[in-house]
């Protein structure tokens, strides 16, 4: 009997990081049986990734709604995933990091008796609130998880902290590094041909450095985002030899204050959100990336780019460690003075654009399978 597989997720970056581990069972088909089901608490943005990475679901709840809210989003996922428990029911169901999909499907897996494999798991900033509700998310899945896949010994130390037991924890590296390192060579590849792509070449402006932005965060939303594009509006005008590119995500609450406040300005260029390779694209023409995702975060090391974090904490201090990433909070001269500095000080730009990965070599997802078949096999021999 083949093992039976269920990969759960619902937002961008879940796809971009499971899509790798997806990739890696339909490759091991005599022993597993593999299928998806995604929540779709994000559309379009989590078709994008879909299309890029040619997976198709075998599960869709299509649950996303406009400018939905945590106490529906966390019972839709809940309510919908329970038949798909009871028709398939997986042996095992993998979920990914800290959005509501990942807490609200481990909490149902839990319920189907299924064994719990948390990908992106022991990530901590201690502090429920930030990010908001990502803290929680991370921390509730963890307790129900069996098998704790983390991407670096700092995260497994988190969870070693919390009594979680040792031989339930395995570090992986980060599979966004498996999926990062797949589009690097896709998009480099001479005979790879990206409409989005050469859509945007007209629009760049080759005599300019290019600053990449974007950011969500729900703690963020309000004087957080106002604060944000007061900085970048100052910035653009006094620095006339960059340009800002700035993909919009599609969340309202970011869609509105961003549009707003940064629609007029000559050098900032708002745009859709990109596919992943169009964005992998344009991170490597960046000269500096300020964001407050947490993705991007783990990508611009291994593609040695600076980013300016617009949080005041983080989960990820590997980086910080690094010296890649430097958090400048959602304060607009804070976030001014280290652009500024990283435009005009050579010697800053050039400590901060070393290349490091501390977040794994693109073999997480080997590592992941090649616990579940040890895992999978104790099983069998015990039945
Ligand atoms: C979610 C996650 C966050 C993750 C982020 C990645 C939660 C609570 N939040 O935040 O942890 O870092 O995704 O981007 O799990 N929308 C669309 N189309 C899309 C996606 C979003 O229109 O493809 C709009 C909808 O109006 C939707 C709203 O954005 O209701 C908010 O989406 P939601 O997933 O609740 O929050 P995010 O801010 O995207
Ligand atoms: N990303 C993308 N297109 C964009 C912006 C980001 O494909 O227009 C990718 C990015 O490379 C990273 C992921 O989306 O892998 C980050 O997603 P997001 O910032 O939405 O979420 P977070 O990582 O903060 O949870």
């Amino acid at each position: 009997m083949k093992i039976k597989n269920l990969i759960i997720f619902g937002t961008r970056p879940e796809a971009i990081k499971m899509a790798p581990l997806v990739k890696q069972f339909e490759s091991f088909s005599e022993k597993f049986e593999t299928k998806v089901c995604i929540t779709a608490q994000h559309r379009e943005m989590l078709d994008q990734v879909l299309s890029f990475f040619e997976i198709t679901p075998d599960y869709d709840l299509d649950i996303m709604k406009p400018n939905q809210n945590l106490y529906s989003l966390t019972s839709d996922i809940i309510t919908n995933l329970k038949p798909v428990l009871e028709e398939f029911k997986p042996d095992y169901v993998y979920v990914h990091g800290d959005t509501t999909t990942t807490m609200a499907s481990s909490l149902a897996a839990f319920y189907s008796g299924a064994k719990i494999c948390h990908v992106e798991a022991g990530l901590r900033t201690f502090d429920l609130n930030a990010p908001f509700p990502e803290e929680m998310n991370r921390s509730v899945t963890g307790v129900v998880t069996n098998i704790h896949f983390s991407p670096t010994e700092t995260s497994k130390q988190n969870l070693l902290n919390e009594n979680k037991k040792q031989d339930t924890i395995v570090v992986t590296g980060n599979t966004v590094i498996d999926a990062l390192l797949f589009s690097v060579d896709k998009v480099n590849h001479p005979n790879f041909k990206d409409q989005e792509i050469e859509d945007l070449k007209p629009f760049l402006d080759n005599n300019k450095r290019i600053i990449l932005v974007t950011g969500h965060r729900r703690e963020n939303h309000g004087q957080g985002f106002i604060n944000i594009c007061n900085a970048l509006k100052q910035i653009a005008l006094e620095h006339p030899e960059v340009q800002i590119i700035y993909p919009v995500h599609l969340n309202p609450n970011v869609q509105k204050p961003v549009y707003d406040l940064l629609n007029s300005i000559d050098n900032i260029k708002l745009i859709s959100p990109l596919s992943y390779p169009a964005f992998v694209w344009l991170m490597e023409k960046s000269y500096l990336i300020i964001t407050d995702s947490g993705g991007v975060q783990e990508e611009a090391p291994s593609l040695g780019k600076p980013v300016l974090v617009m949080r005041d904490t983080t989960e990820r201090p590997e980086a910080l460690d690094a010296g890649t990433v430097l958090l400048v909070g959602t304060n607009t001269d804070e976030i001014i003075n280290k652009t500024k500095e990283l435009l005009l000080q050579e010697d800053t730009y050039f400590n901060m654009s070393k290349l490091h990965n501390p977040y794994g070599n693109g073999n997480a997802c080997t590592r992941i399978l090649e616990y579940i078949l040890e895992d999978s096999n104790k099983i069998s021999h015990n039945n």
